[in-house]
């Protein structure tokens, strides 16, 4: 678990402006260095987002004989010289995957193809994350994995190499169990198929295709993935779009300002991701698409999001998997929404970084706000203003952590959130980027520096 560091944030001292962009998709830069890691040839990504859950997947690489040459100084670009399918070596120590679930969940395919034995563990918060749901599938599809409760906890002890492709009806909606699926459907002998109960991000199946390896969709929505036995680097540049989930928090943050205009460019419009703006403009916010165009096999666009009275709303199910990352800042907009909001069918939100329900109703209820748990969702009354001259924990959750930073905006004093470091997981220039369209936030320790 990411401990420790302490956010000052808010309240905001006038409207918020500006025209930003905001870093490269997390999610895509996994499976970007990874599939690039796993190619044959020379493969060139820009747009990576490097954050310490990136750089953990990068590293992973490394450790087994990837050469990765880091392009510039923020290492947002780097060169990968991919080792193949079976070019991988044997780590000589446990891999680190820190804190990030997607790391650890799509590295178990990858090393479920492995010949070698490799184990995988990650920080305190990695360590209590639901396993089973992975391990399950690649030990049917013929690799051993061990671990903590039966594989069901960190760290695990994978080996494999010879697998055969299975049908994964998955129980979960998850992004990252199909992901593993299709990876470790990279080393079977035959078909792998995965069917999930709702449609989740797509990156990998996008993916996959720059690098030689179809993946088809048929009409039961049963993805298909028959392969070729290589992945081979792509001619072109990858380019990475920014993060939706990233762009979320200024988004909020800006329909919730009085009077605040802000503009984010190319940002990640994939309908598996698009869910927030979905939910946000149901609670009748001001946010207009331009310049809509594609960056390789994903939709970008611009928005521009103005400042607008919320209202509450019953959340609709579908849209559910596609917000899933983007819940705590909406249960901030929820709350300063008016009328009540009604989030159900959401209790993978209780498996992520933190439990995201109960760690967003102990910080809201801080500061406030009227938040009901359920054991699937949440129950939100929207109010005009929030508390300020409180602490709260973010519980070493980046997303928890960034969504106080923007309901401190409507506080009417400062809030101080605690263990807030996890920033930079996913987002370490969030708070010079908040600040640049006038957020009033800080990091503690930048008072004494
Ligand atoms: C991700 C999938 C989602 C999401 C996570 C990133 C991915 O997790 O919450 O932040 O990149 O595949 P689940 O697959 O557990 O829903």
């Amino acid at each position: 678990m990411n401990s420790g560091g302490t956010l000052i944030a808010g309240p905001a001292k006038g409207p918020l402006k500006g025209n930003i962009i905001v870093p490269g998709d997390k999610s895509m830069s996994h499976r970007a260095v990874m599939l690039a890691s796993l190619a044959d040839g020379v493969t060139e990504i820009h747009g990576f987002l490097p954050g310490e859950d990136n750089l953990a997947t990068a590293q992973m690489f490394i450790d087994m004989g990837v050469n990765i040459e880091w392009l510039n100084t923020e290492k947002t670009s780097l060169r990968v010289t991919g080792v193949g399918l079976h070019g991988l070596k044997k780590p000589a120590a446990v891999l680190d995957a820190g804190n990030a679930g997607t790391c650890v969940r799509l590295m178990t395919g990858v090393l479920a193809g492995q010949e070698f034995e490799s184990t995988i563990s990650g920080d305190a918060s990695l360590q209590k994350r639901p396993m089973q749901r992975v391990a399950e599938p690649v030990r049917r599809m013929g690799a051993t994995v061990d671990g903590k409760d039966g594989g069901s906890l960190l760290p695990l002890t994978i080996s494999g190499g010879k697998l055969k492709g299975i049908h994964h009806v998955s129980g979960v909606a998850s992004a990252q169990v199909k992901s593993c699926v299709l990876l470790a459907g990279l080393y079977a002998e035959g078909e792998t198929l995965v069917n999930e109960p709702k449609p989740t991000r797509d990156h990998t199946e996008r993916m996959l295709p720059l690098f030689g390896q179809p993946v088809e969709v048929d009409k039961n929505a049963t993805i298909i993935l028959a392969p070729t036995g290589k992945l081979t680097a792509p001619k072109d540049v990858v380019n990475i779009p920014a993060d939706p989930s990233s762009a979320c928090f200024f988004a909020v943050a800006a329909s919730l300002v009085e009077d605040s205009e802000i503009c984010i460019r190319s940002i990640g419009m994939n309908p598996r991701r698009d869910g927030w703006r979905r939910v946000m403009l149901d609670m009748g916010a001001d946010i207009l698409l331009s310049d809509e165009r594609k960056v390789g096999q994903e939709p970008v666009a611009d928005i521009a999001v103005r400042a607008g009275g919320l209202h509450g709303l019953r959340v609709n199910a579908d849209d559910v998997p596609d917000a899933i990352d983007e819940f705590p800042v909406l249960f901030v907009a929820a709350a300063l929404a008016g009328g009540e909001f009604v989030l159900k069918d959401a209790e993978e939100l209780r498996v992520k970084e933190s439990d995201r329900i109960s760690a967003m109703a102990t910080a809201l209820r801080s500061v406030g706000a009227v938040i009901e748990e359920s054991f699937d969702g949440a129950r939100v009354q929207g109010a005009g203003h929030l508390k300020g001259g409180v602490d709260v924990d973010a519980f070493g959750d980046h997303r928890i952590a960034m969504a106080m930073a923007v309901a401190a905006q409507r506080a009417d004093g400062e809030i101080r959130i605690h263990n807030a470091s996890a920033i930079a997981t996913s987002f370490p220039d969030f708070v010079s980027l908040a600040q640049s369209i006038g957020m009033n936030v800080r990091w503690q320790d930048e008072e004494s520096a």
